[in-house]
Parts: structure tokens; sequence; C-alpha cells
């Protein structure tokens, strides 16, 4: 018996390896293990064994049997996990990675809104120079070189005669030049100037409008402006026209907006006043068209100027201009 038992254990231990799926595995047990199997077979002919080995050979009959039922265990327990090529395949059934969605910056947005206003009105877009000459920039706009309007320009000088665009009027002066009345354009882009705090960027946005044909007058002027305001602000605010001073328009006007938080009523955005400046504008003056060789007595126009951020700061609410350019997500994903 003690050699059947050793067989049987070589036996298993061979067979043992070779099961590779649930199929093995049961043929195995019921050959091994089962209550006709051969260890059970084994066990019987303890019975003819003589009387004093008896406990012997049934402890080691036991020993074998846990033997093979523990190996068998573990081959069934490797079975059941998975191998590595499965653990490195796709899991179909996990839900995608949603990519992160990106949108034009606010003050993009509020530049491509202006511009479709005014393109729906009739004006077409004409872009310039950022690095501008200083001609284009002050002098053909009737800022002679000492002018004290050239200190409320805080300006970035590139040489003596080149300089960062403090403002788009210079386009005035550039497509006037280049072109015969009737003019309708606008020019959006950046501006320049050195200085920075809660309303102010060293660079910013603005829009340029010049309109010059015979017979304009102020009236059109107020007229596409307050079609302008109530299609930005989708509201019907009332517009004021305050007495300014520009050299290249005259008159020249600054122009208000009831306060788009309170209505009129007056608020801490208003300062209490109902109102809120937000462009200057004016008829183009004589000065200019002389530059530029228009005749002043046959031709009139209005230009304006606006300031893009300032637009969206009102429209949307935002009290600190310097956040538009900090990059931080938390602003920025507001406006998608
Ligand atoms: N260029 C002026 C500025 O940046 C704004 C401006 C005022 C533009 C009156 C105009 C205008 O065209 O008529 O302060």
């Amino acid at each position: 018996m003690e050699n059947e038992l050793k067989k049987l254990k070589e036996e298993a231990h061979k067979l043992l390896g070779k099961i590779s799926d649930k199929g093995d595995a049961e043929e195995f047990r019921v050959r091994f293990l089962g209550r006709k199997g051969r260890f059970t077979q084994v066990m019987r002919s303890l019975g003819d064994v003589a009387r004093e080995n008896r406990p012997r050979l049934g402890q080691l009959a036991n020993q074998v049997k846990k033997e093979i039922e523990e190996g068998f265990e573990k081959q069934i327990s490797k079975l059941l996990q998975p191998s590595t090529s499965q653990m490195d395949r796709p899991d179909l059934s996990l839900p995608g990675r949603i990519p992160p969605r990106g949108a034009l910056h606010p003050v993009t947005q509020i530049m491509n809104e202006t511009c479709e206003i005014f393109e729906s009105l009739g004006f077409s877009v004409a872009e310039g120079p950022d690095v501008e000459q200083d001609y284009y920039n002050f002098e053909a706009l009737n800022i002679p070189p000492h002018h004290p309007a050239r200190d409320m320009h805080d300006t970035f000088y590139i040489s003596e005669s080149t300089l960062l665009r403090t403002h788009t009027s210079p386009m005035q002066a550039r497509v006037m030049e280049a072109s015969e009345p009737p003019i309708r354009i606008i020019a959006p882009g950046k501006v320049y100037r050195n200085d920075s705090d809660i309303t102010h960027t060293p660079m910013f946005h603005q829009v340029e409008g010049l309109l010059v044909d015979k017979g304009i007058s102020f009236a059109d002027l107020k007229g596409v402006l307050t079609i302008f305001i109530q299609k930005m602000f989708e509201k019907d605010l009332a517009l004021r026209f305050r007495p300014s001073f520009f050299p290249f328009t005259e008159p020249s006007a600054e122009v208000d907006i009831a306060c788009v938080m309170c209505g009129g009523a007056g608020c801490r955005v208003c300062k209490q006043t109902g109102w809120l400046e937000i462009l200057g504008a004016g008829m183009v003056d004589p000065a200019v068209f002389a530059q530029v060789g228009y005749d002043p007595k046959e031709y009139s126009g209005f230009a304006f100027g606006l300031g893009i951020e300032r637009i969206a700061m009102l429209k949307y609410g935002i009290d600190d201009i310097r956040l538009y350019y900090e990059n931080d997500q938390r602003f920025l994903s507001q406006f998608i």
C-alpha cells in the first residue's frame, strides 16, 4: 500500500501541472479525489494491511490526500487569476475620457461680436500695424510734437519716430490716405500704454470706427452708436453724449450709457451717477482731412474709438481688468 500511495502521489503531481481549464480540473477531481476515485480505492486496501501498520499508513494516506488537495486548490486559483496579457488589454466597458474643451478668450469673443455688429451695418474691417509711426499715431491726427495731448498716451517709444500704437485712431489716417470717400471702416486691434492698475493694462484692445461721405452729420454718429449699444448689451439702454476734446475730432464727445447694473438709478458700479463712460467719438476734424488731402467742404465724417476690455467688463460685471491676462482657468472657464 505504501508503494501505491507513492505512485498515486507522483501521478497526481504530473497531472496537476496539466490542468489548464475547467474541464481538466473536474476530470482531475473525479479521478483522484472523487468518491470512486483513485484515493478512495487505495484507502479501501487499508483493511488488508497488518494491524500494527494501519495507524502509520493511515496517517501517510491522509498526508498524501492533503498534499494532492492543496496542489489542486493552488492550480485552480492560478487558473482564476487573469494573465498579465489580459490585464494589459483595454477595458472596453470603461467610459471614455472627455477631452478638455477650449473656448475663445472673453476679449476675443467681445471683439468678434463688436466687429459682427458693425459689419451688419455695412462697415468693413481694416487692420494695421501694432508698431506704428509717430506720424500716424499723432501728427496725422492733429497732434504735433509737444502737443499736450501726447502726455495722456503714456507711449512706449521704439525709436524717435516709431512706437507701439497707443490707440487704433492711426488707422483713420492710413485708410483715408490710401482711398477715396465714401469710407465706412472699423479697425480692431491691440493698443499699448505704459499704465497698469485695476482699470488699465499695458496692452488692451480697441475698435476704431470711421465713416466719411457727403452730408454726414452728428445724427448719423448717434444712430450708429445707439444701434451698436443696443445690440451689444441686448437692452434698450439710453446713450448720453458729453462734450469733450480730442485733437482729431471737432466737435468731440464722450459717450455714456445708462448703467448696465442699476439701469440709471445709481449704484456702486456707476458711482451713483447712473451713467457709464463707454467710448470717445466726434466729427472728423478738418485738420485731419487736410492731412490726407480730402476737401472738408465736400466731405464730412464721424469717428469713434471704443475699448473692448471695458465693454466686456460692463457686460459681464468684471471689476478688475487684469483678470483677463492672468490665464486663470477659474476665471476663463466662465466664458465657455
Ligand atoms: N483714440 C481715442 C483714445 O484712445 C479714442 C477716440 C476718441 C477715438 C474720439 C476716436 C474719436 O475716433 O473720435 O483715447
